[in-house]
C-alpha cells in the first residue's frame, strides 16, 4: 500500500518586501518542496500585528506579500491568508492553555523585538500578541498536522516550542493526536546583513540591512559593493562579511564562481570587488527574473485576489477539521 503524501507548512509575515534572506533560508525550499509533498503556505497577517504597525497598509501588504510569493514560484493553490482561517486564532487560544509561560519567557525573538520596540521609543507597544505569537505559530503548524517545516536558522527556537506543545496536548489528551513536525532547512539558513554582518538580514534593522529580492538593478548592485568585508578580521581567517558573500553566491547556485573565488582566498589572492561583482551577478539575474514574472501576475490582480480566497476557503477545511477533533478530545463543545 502506497504511504500517504507528506504535508509541509511554513509562513511568512507580511512586514513589507521579501527580501534574500527570507529568499534563500526559507522561501526557495517551498518551492521546490511542492514537486514532492502536499503544501500549504500561509501569509500571516496575525503575525505581522504583533509589533506596531499601519492599520492602512496591513491588507495591502498582505496581497503584495502573496503577489511576490507567486512570482517566484509558489502556487496559488497552495496559499491562504491567515485572517480567512479564524481557526487557527482558535486553536491558539486552546494552545496557551497547553504552554507554560516560563518556555514561552525563554524565547529570545521576544526579547529582541521587545528591545527593538523599546529603542524606537514605542515601549507602551510591547504588546501581549509579540508575547504570545510562538503559540500562534504552534497553531499555524500543528492545525495541518505538519510534517515539516521549512524555515530559517531563526526559527528553530519557535520549532522547538511547537513541539513542546504538541507533546503535552498529547500526553493530557493520552495518544499521539500530533505528530511532531520537522524543522527543514536550506544549506544557507542564516543570511546575514551585508551592511552589518553580525546581525541577520532583516527588514526590522532597518533599510541598509536587507536587499529585497524586486530590487532594481542599480541599487541592488550599490547595496552589494559597499557590502561591509573586513570588519574583525583575523589574518587568514574568512570575515563573517566575506562568509556571508560567498554564502549568497551558493545560494544562487553558481558554484563555479563559487569555488574558484574560494580557491582564490586560499591562496590569498582574492580581490574582494571580484566577489562583489560575482554576488552582485548572481543576484541581478535571479532579480531580474523575479521582476518579470511578478510584472506578469501583477497584469490581472482581480484575478488573483479571487484565486487565494478559494484557495483559502479549500485549505480552511484542514484546518475546521483538526479543530473539531482537538475540542472533541479536550471536551469542549462544537457548533453543530
Ligand atoms: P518571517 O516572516 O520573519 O520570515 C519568513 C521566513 O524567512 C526566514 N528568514 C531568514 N532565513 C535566513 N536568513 C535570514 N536572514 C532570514 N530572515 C528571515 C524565516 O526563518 C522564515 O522561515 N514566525 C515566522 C512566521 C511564521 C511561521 C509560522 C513560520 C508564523 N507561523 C508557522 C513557520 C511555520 C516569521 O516571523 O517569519
Amino acid at each position: 500500500m502506497s504511504q500517504p503524501t507528506k504535508t509541509v507548512l511554513s509562513c511568512i509575515q507580511p512586514t513589507g518586501y521579501m527580501h534574500f534572506g527570507n529568499y534563500f533560508g526559507a522561501i526557495k525550499n517551498w518551492v521546490s518542496l511542492q514537486e514532492s509533498y502536499d503544501c500549504v503556505y500561509g501569509v500571516v497577517d496575525y503575525h505581522a500585528m504583533t509589533m506596531p504597525f499601519d492599520i492602512k497598509k496591513l491588507r495591502n501588504n498582505s496581497w503584495e506579500l502573496i503577489y511576490n510569493l507567486m512570482a517566484v514560484g509558489v502556487k496559488p493553490e497552495n496559499l491562504f491568508v491567515q485572517s480567512l482561517i479564524p481557526e487557527h486564532t482558535e486553536l491558539s487560544w486552546i494552545f496557551n492553555c497547553f504552554c507554560s509561560y516560563g518556555h514561552l519567557s525563554r524565547m529570545t525573538q521576544f526579547k529582541d523585538k521587545g528591545k527593538d520596540v523599546k529603542e524606537k521609543g514605542a515601549e507602551s507597544f510591547i504588546s501581549a500578541g509579540l508575547f504570545d505569537y510562538p503559540v500562534l505559530q504552534a497553531a499555524d503548524i500543528l492545525i495541518y498536522k505538519a510534517d515539516f517545516v521549512p524555515v530559517g536558522k531563526d526559527q528553530d527556537q519557535h520549532l522547538e516550542l511547537s513541539r513542546a506543545i504538541a507533546q503535552r496536548f498529547n500526553h493530557v489528551v493520552g495518544k499521539e493526536y500530533f505528530k511532531m513536525p520537522e524543522t527543514l532547512h536550506t544549506e544557507t539558513p542564516k543570511i546575514k546583513s551585508t551592511a552589518d554582518p553580525s546581525k541577520k538580514m532583516s527588514k526590522s534593522a532597518g533599510e541598509k540591512h536587507y536587499i529585497n529580492i524586486f530590487e532594481e538593478e542599480a541599487r541592488l548592485r550599490k547595496q552589494v559593493k559597499s557590502a561591509v568585508t573586513d570588519v574583525g578580521r583575523e589574518e587568514g581567517k574568512m570575515s563573517d562579511g566575506v562568509a556571508n558573500l560567498f554564502e549568497l553566491l551558493k545560494a544562487c547556485e553558481k558554484m563555479e564562481a563559487h569555488d574558484s573565488l574560494v580557491d582564490s582566498f586560499n591562496q590569498g589572492t582574492l580581490k574582494y570587488v571580484d566577489l562583489k561583482e560575482a554576488t552582485a551577478d548572481a543576484l541581478v539575474e535571479l532579480s531580474q527574473a523575479f521582476i518579470e514574472k511578478r510584472n506578469e501576475i501583477t497584469a490581472d490582480k482581480r484575478a488573483v485576489k479571487y484565486q487565494i480566497k478559494q484557495s483559502s476557503a479549500e485549505i480552511r477545511k484542514k484546518a475546521q477539521e483538526t479543530l473539531r477533533e482537538v475540542k472533541e478530545l479536550i471536551g469542549l463543545m462544537n457548533v453543530k
